[in-house]
């Protein structure tokens, strides 16, 4: 999201950028550069290189505690990391886009509780055409009791867990819908992102599908939830209430 020039009296939002170092975090990066109302003040990886590269701070995992203050964090690491970002957060009193997938449950309990004491928006896919996917694959399940439903995706061959985290939610969400998923699961090449979810019955079958083509629409997806979070009271905000 590119809001253009800022009103005099408003600053940029300061971003705390965690898994800087991955695809989505240079996605991140790329995305941010462009925007003035928007700057990222630092950014962590696991291990880190330089101090400082294009002129913002680098932290490693054992450095967060040494971050400048920040708005809001946007994560993008690995469920190992996730601890420490949620703790740093909490110390700081900041809101939390995190975006990380694979979570255990004591992770996502955490999370909750979190979101007593800071404003959290957790999404496996920031994308609003997986949203939109969501709400049809409910809907369909919905209109179409008894057939079977099964959800297929694939991804680049480096994703570690799977099924992937968007495919979990649409899981849950043709579930409300009254279906009961089966889920497969591929990791090939490059490939970014596909999400099938497909009901058959004797005779028919309809394919609901997605295709992600790159990381900025997740990028674009975070830094708008970013925008919206700054400020905000206590909570576990959701990506859908963002984009109706
Ligand atoms: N919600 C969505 O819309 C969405 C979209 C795409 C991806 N994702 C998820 O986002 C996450 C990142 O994806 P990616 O493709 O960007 O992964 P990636 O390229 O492997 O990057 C992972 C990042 O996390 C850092 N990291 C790993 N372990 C860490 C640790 N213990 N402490 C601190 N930092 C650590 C890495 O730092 P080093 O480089 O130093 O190891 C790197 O910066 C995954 O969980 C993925 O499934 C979500």
């Amino acid at each position: 999201m590119n809001t253009g020039d800022l009103p005099a009296d408003r600053q940029p939002i300061a971003i705390l950028l965690h898994g800087a170092s991955g695809r989505m975090g240079q996605a991140l990066l790329r995305l941010t550069a462009d925007d003035p109302s928007m700057r990222i003040v630092a950014a962590a990886s696991q291990t880190v290189g330089q101090r400082v590269v294009d002129g913002i701070p680098q932290f490693s995992a054992t450095e967060l505690e040494n971050v400048p203050a920040f708005d809001v964090a946007i994560d993008f690491s690995m469920p190992a990391a996730f601890d420490s970002i949620l703790a740093l957060c909490l110390e700081r009193g900041v809101p939390l886009v995190c975006g990380t997938t694979g979570l255990d449950d004591t992770q996502k309990s955490a999370l909750a509780a979190a979101s007593t004491r800071i404003a959290t928006l957790w999404s496996s896919n920031f994308s609003l055409g997986v949203a939109v996917l969501t709400a049809l694959a409910e809907s369909a399940a919905r209109a179409l009791p008894g057939w079977d439903c099964d959800i297929v995706e694939s991804h680049h061959k480096n994703k570690l867990d799977a099924p992937s985290g968007t495919a979990l939610s649409l899981g849950l969400a043709v579930e409300h819908g009254g279906a009961t998923p089966r889920y497969a699961s591929l990791r090939a090449g490059d490939i970014v992102g596909e999400h099938t979810v497909q009901f058959t019955t004797a005779g028919e079958r309809i394919e609901l599908i997605h295709r992600a083509g790159n990381r900025d629409i997740f990028a674009r997806g975070a830094l708008h939830a970013a925008a919206h979070l700054v400020g905000r009271a206590p909570g576990a905000y959701r990506l859908a209430d963002l984009i109706r």
